[in-house]
């Protein structure tokens, strides 16, 4: 029977950290819990061996968020395609009694920083049919994609064979299936950043320019009217002389 736990505690109660050495053991139950995931939701979940996440563990490369007594509750790991180019943040999992509390989005977060920091340059994928998970990447920054600008190599799609819907996949020749592709392109950022300098470099120089034509178009005017007082001025005193 699964564990009924207190909302309370389902809230405070856990944490988020690169799995190390010491999670090792729990790859397992991980495992198991993505198995029978797969199975209730009648699609796949990339099937991986408990030999492959523990892998993963112990190259820094899964993210790990366990309850208070050390238990799995959510992981996910990062795997790399064409030599670093692509990131993917995947086999995302929290287990039932644990799920819409924002585990899988901190689980998520840890995992994205932790591929921005090893693979600054890297695009930061993932293909998914779950709306909880695209809610997620939205946040992240992510962008729904065309599989068009997903990896190309045979190691990626691989993945899917053990999803039901893997004959979609291959029989529009990995164009189109039921998963969203989205992406994440570092470039989008430091063009964001250049652009974002550009506009302000252009408005500040806009601004000063408009000032000063501003500012010429005052004076003149200014000067005009003083101009026009003083001959005013002038002719009247010219005119009281004559008179
Ligand atoms: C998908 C899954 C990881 C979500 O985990 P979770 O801890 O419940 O997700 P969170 O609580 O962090 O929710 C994140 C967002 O998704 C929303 N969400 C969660 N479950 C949802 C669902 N079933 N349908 C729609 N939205 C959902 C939440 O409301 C939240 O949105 P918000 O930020 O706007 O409030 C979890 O349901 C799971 O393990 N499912 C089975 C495995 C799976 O599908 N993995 C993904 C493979 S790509």
């Amino acid at each position: 029977m699964e564990k009924v736990l207190n909302p309370e505690v389902l809230t405070n109660n856990y944490t988020v950290q690169v799995a190390t050495t010491e999670h090792i053991p729990l790859a397992d139950a991980i495992c198991f819990e993505m198995e029978e995931s797969a199975k209730a939701r009648g699609t796949g979940i990339a099937k991986r061996s408990p030999q492959y996440l523990r892998d993963k563990m112990q190259e820094g490369k899964a993210i790990i968020a366990l309850d208070d007594e050390g238990q799995f509750i959510g992981f996910c790991y990062v795997e790399t395609w064409e030599h670093g180019k692509f990131v993917a943040n995947s086999g995302l999992i929290v287990k039932p009694e644990w799920r819409k509390y924002g585990i899988a989005k901190a689980v998520k977060m840890r995992a994205f920083e932790l591929s921005r920091t090893n693979y600054p340059d890297a695009k930061i994928i993932g293909i998914t049919t779950s709306l909880a998970v695209m809610k997620i990447n939205s946040e992240l920054g992510y962008e729904p994609t065309t599989f068009s600008e997903l990896p190309v190599n045979d190691a990626f799609w691989n993945g899917c064979k053990s999803c039901v819907n893997y004959d979609v996949l291959t029989r529009t020749e990995r164009k189109h299936c039921l998963c969203t592709g989205m992406i994440f392109d570092p470039e989008w950022e430091k063009n964001k950043a250049k652009r974002e300098e550009e506009a302000l470099k252009e408005k500040q120089e806009k601004h000063e320019k408009w000032n000063f034509l501003k500012d010429v178009k005052v004076l003149e005017r200014l000067k005009s009217i003083k101009e026009k007082m003083f001959l005013r001025m002038q002719m009247r005193k010219v005119k009281r002389q004559v008179v």
